[in-house]
């Protein structure tokens, strides 16, 4: 069996200034910590909403081994002949069944070791999807029959559900990683059954903005309550996420370090 393995992941992208620090950090990252296997949150990653078959090809030139999304998925129209078609792009599993493209893949990484990744959206304030709990006991019995290693990206709004999916899944997968919120929180750890948890890896984006929006118009929005336009705010760029290490033969977590770091 190979040694263990390590994990990169990022949460959410916003826009270019995302897509800049992805281009710019992910390759360090993964030479400095010999990554074998990175994930990248793709949902914000053209101008704040979706995603594009050129931007899908951006963040996989710059790194990124499969990408996963949430509730902004189809925002960019451009993106809908590639779902479906190219495995490495997930769309949340708990979408009703006939919605094309798929929940999750399986890779073999360089070392010869096979990587689960999971896509899953809450419910709580948001879509109504099938429900996340069972979906996620389905696929993951699923993909253990293949391997025991399994990241779940868990797009969700609440701390409670993504914290109840991480409870629920702990022992079975090797990491439950939110995404979503846009807003890193600091509660990582290894659950007693040796699942890595951490309830949202944050935003890779400008971070001088509200969740990597301009602040101005937000606060008009609030204020006013009428419509604005939302331009992705440019400053303060960063690469939030986590490095987890994994052992191959069981799929335990053995480390997650959580990430929040400058462009320059
Ligand atoms: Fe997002
Ligand atoms: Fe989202």
């Amino acid at each position: 069996m190979p040694e263990n393995v390590t994990l990169l992941y990022s949460g959410d992208v916003v826009g270019e200034p995302g897509r800049r620090a992805i281009r710019q950090l992910v390759g360090p990252l993964r030479n400095r910590h010999r990554v074998d296997f990175c994930v990248v949150n793709g949902e914000n990653a053209a101008g704040g909403s979706g995603i594009t078959p050129k931007i899908f090809q951006e963040l996989r030139d710059a790194g990124a081994d499969v990408v996963t999304s949430g509730d902004h998925v189809w925002d960019n129209k451009e993106i809908l002949p590639l779902v479906g078609v190219e495995s490495r792009l997930l769309r949340a599993a708990n979408f009703p069944p006939r919605v094309a493209g798929a929940g999750s893949v399986i890779v073999e990484i360089p070392s010869g070791a096979k990587l689960a990744v999971l896509n899953l959206m809450g419910r709580t304030f948001m879509r109504n999807l099938d429900c996340p709990f069972r979906v996620a006991e389905r696929e993951v019995e699923r993909l253990r029959a293949e391997t025991p290693l399994i990241l779940v990206d868990m797009h969700a709004e609440t701390t409670s559900e993504k914290i109840a999916l991480g409870r629920f899944l702990d022992g079975r997968v090797t990491a439950v990683l939110g995404s979503h919120t846009h807003v890193q929180t600091a509660d990582e750890r290894i659950f007693p059954g040796g699942t890595a948890f951490l309830c949202d890896a944050g935003m890779t984006g400008p971070h001088e903005s509200i969740l990597g929006r301009e602040i101005q118009p937000i606060i008009e929005r609030f204020l006013t309550q009428m419509p604005q336009r939302f331009e992705v705010a440019r400053q303060g760029i960063r690469f939030n996420g986590a490095l987890l290490r994994a052992d191959p033969s069981t799929g335990k977590a053995l480390s997650i370090e959580r990430l929040n770091l400058p462009l320059e």
